[in-house]
């Protein structure tokens, strides 16, 4: 997961968004160290994680800010955003409330992120099928739509999580 010694040509901040318990802060930890927690508590306030990686032989070092999707714990709003150059809108596919909350918080990040923000919208926990309460035509639509990528993930197991990255990162590139 990088050379702490390699020269960055590139930092990118993408922040994560979307209701508590989708999987925003397991999907950093999949993305960031290849760890996965199944008792991982809700997080308060602001973390974040880097890890770099070579893109098209540049170094680009990620700066990935999750913060809490509960309102109550939630960072301020406008830090959190500034200098975003990626965002991603993560929902639980078994949970249709967390899919029906999307276009608020892409209205949230459209009135404080910069228009040109590279945004992927994120299914989560698509190993769990059985549960399933979003179709995933439904959200291809609506991503196709509001202009945005789209993918399914499993922080669970390591499904897309890596791509879901290299997306926007190679998109902001
Ligand atoms: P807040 O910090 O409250 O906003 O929540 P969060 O979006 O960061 O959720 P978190 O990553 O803490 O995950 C919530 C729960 O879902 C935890 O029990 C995780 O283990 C579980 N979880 C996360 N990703 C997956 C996944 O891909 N599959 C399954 N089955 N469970 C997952
Ligand atoms: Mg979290």
């Amino acid at each position: 997961y990088g050379d702490p010694n390699q020269k960055i040509d590139y930092i990118f901040k993408v922040v994560l968004i979307g209701d508590s318990a989708v999987g925003k802060s397991q999907i950093l930890a999949r993305f960031a160290r290849n760890e996965f927690s199944l008792d991982s508590k809700a997080t308060i306030g602001v973390e974040f994680q880097t890890r770099t990686l070579v893109i098209e032989h540049k170094s680009v070092k990620a700066q990935i800010w999750d913060t809490a999707g509960q309102e109550r714990y939630r960072a301020v709003t406008s830090a959190y955003y500034r200098g975003a150059v990626g965002a991603m809108l993560v929902y639980d596919i078994t949970k249709r409330q967390t899919f029906d909350h999307i276009p608020r918080w892409l209205e949230e990040l459209r009135g404080h992120a910069d228009k040109n923000i590279v945004i992927i919208l994120i299914g989560n926990k698509n190993d769990l099928e059985n549960q399933r309460a979003v179709p995933m035509e439904d959200a291809k639509e609506f991503a196709q739509k509001e202009g945005l990528f789209f993918l399914e993930t499993s922080a669970l197991e390591a499904t897309n999580v890596e791509t879901a990255f290299l997306t926007v990162l190679t998109e902001i590139y």
